[in-house]
């Protein structure tokens, strides 16, 4: 089918026509179509003027002049949503980007993995456990983790307590933000607090007293506050999944062409879901968003540049991201030939790496767990590909909390296998906790401050 074809047929519900792999089976489709008329009815999340916004950084980040820190936890829990756990998310958030000003020496996009970051992708449809089969856990948004039947079957009310959850969130997020804590006039708001001393916080606190003090003489010698330093833009995503609630939260905007998905500024498709003949792609193609996609192996060149066409047929700057999720063990074999022929046929992309999803083992003992060290090199070897084929090195995407959880093994913290079960707390993937985020962060500063050899 011809493009022009294809985006004439599109509509919000479009996607019902394909096949939508991942949703869940709300045994009363009555209950579902009236909490979807509801949600319908809500105001926006997020406005238009915003997701432009960001779209134009994301161009300017494809174009190498930006950095993109895109990060949060695997999947966010109704009963997180309390201040003390975004702000600590925000907080961790707010220091790696500025580590990462400092050695990227760009502009860093924010973008929080949160704020509707409630369903999740799985890889059976049921659980079984002794004789008893039921529903899979699919994300807070979706059911409960209990196994019972009653906390299993998909509640479509919970459909509105996600929105009105993302809603206080990104309100939250939004005061802090107004409010003055990302101020750099105030390094109190600055402090990290490691449970020992360490080589690193002396490094980050160095950094932080070298930014205050520059600030403070550039101040002195103009005579006044440099506009716009006592905030910074902050945007939201998550993977948009759960397809009935996205198209209830897709709305058309006053003297602006097209739909908008207003329930996140940055939604992305996971690598289970691009299938390109699937109602994710069918989704996602319509809405003027800028988007991401997962992409992991086995793929090939050609999926990827098909991809492209269906998702950016106008190879629009700052529409399309790839979140590369290779693992290291074959991101060296298996990416370079993606880059080339995205690069060759000047496909216009904004590299992003997710050194998390690929590189998830299971301890002897049952955890589920990843490697500071290879998440690291991961990213190492990612940048190293993207910068010999030409292509800039535009963005990090991470799996992490503001906590001091232990889900992670390595890092200068030393977490070791016996020390998973401490604070273990993700019901899905393992997450950097506050030191071993704001250690990458430092880490991969030194990277991008170095030039690729
Ligand atoms: C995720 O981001 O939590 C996820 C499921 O990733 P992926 O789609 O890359 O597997
Ligand atoms: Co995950």
């Amino acid at each position: 089918m011809k493009a022009s074809t294809q985006a004439a047929a599109w509509r919000p519900d479009s996607w019902q026509q394909k096949p939508a792999a991942q949703q869940p089976v709300y045994p009363d489709p009555d209950a579902l179509a009236s909490v979807l008329r509801q949600l319908g009815e809500l105001p926006p999340l997020v406005s238009s003027w915003e997701v432009e916004s960001l779209k134009q950084q994301l161009a300017e980040a494809g174009r190498g002049e930006r950095f993109l820190l895109q990060g949060g936890d695997c999947s966010e829990n109704f009963e997180d949503c309390q201040s003390g756990t975004i702000a600590a998310k925000l907080k961790i958030l707010l220091q790696m980007s500025l580590v990462l000003v400092q050695g990227a020496r760009k502009r860093v996009v924010r973008v929080g993995r949160f704020a509707g970051q409630y369903a999740k992708p799985r890889s059976a449809d049921v659980e079984t456990r002794g004789d008893v089969t039921l529903p899979v856990y699919r994300g807070d948004i979706v059911n409960r983790t209990g196994f019972d039947p009653h906390a299993r079957t998909p509640d479509p009310t919970r459909l509105l307590r996600g929105y009105e959850r993302a809603g206080l969130t990104v309100n939250f997020i939004r005061a802090l933000i107004d409010g003055g804590f990302a101020d750099l006039h105030h390094p109190e708001y600055w402090e990290m607090h490691f449970a020992r001393p360490s080589p690193l916080a002396a490094e980050y606190q160095r950094m932080v007293r070298s930014i205050t003090e520059s600030l403070q003489f550039i101040e002195a010698l103009t005579g006044g506050p440099i506009p716009g330093m006592n905030r910074v833009d902050f945007f939201t995503s998550h993977e948009g999944l759960h397809l009935h609630y996205e198209q209830a939260v897709t709305r058309q905007v006053p003297r602006r062409e097209g739909w908008y998905n207003l329930g996140t500024h940055f939604p992305w498709i996971g690598n289970r879901t691009r299938a390109l003949d699937g109602a994710h792609i069918e989704y996602f193609r319509g809405i003027r968003n800028p988007i991401a996609v997962k992409i992991g192996p086995p793929i090939q060149p050609e999926e990827v540049l098909a991809l492209c066409d269906a998702l950016n047929p106008a190879n629009e700057p700052g529409r399309l991201t790839l979140i590369t999720r290779f693992g290291l063990a074959c991101v060296a074999r298996e990416l370079p030939p993606l880059v080339q022929a995205v690069q060759s046929r000047e496909r216009r992309v904004l590299w992003v790496c997710d050194p998390m999803h690929g590189n998830t083992e299971t301890t002897r003992t049952g955890i589920k767990t990843r490697r500071f060290e290879r998440i690291l090199e991961e990213l190492e070897t990612t940048f190293q590909i993207l910068a010999d084929a030409g292509a800039h090195p535009g963005g990090v995407h991470f799996e992490l909390t503001g906590d001091n959880v232990t889900e992670c093994l390595g890092g200068d913290c030393g977490l070791t296998e016996a020390d998973l079960t401490r604070d273990y707390r993700s019901r899905v993937d393992p997450r950097l906790n506050y030191e071993q985020s704001l250690e990458m962060a430092l880490r991969l500063a030194r990277l991008l401050d170095q030039p690729a050899g």
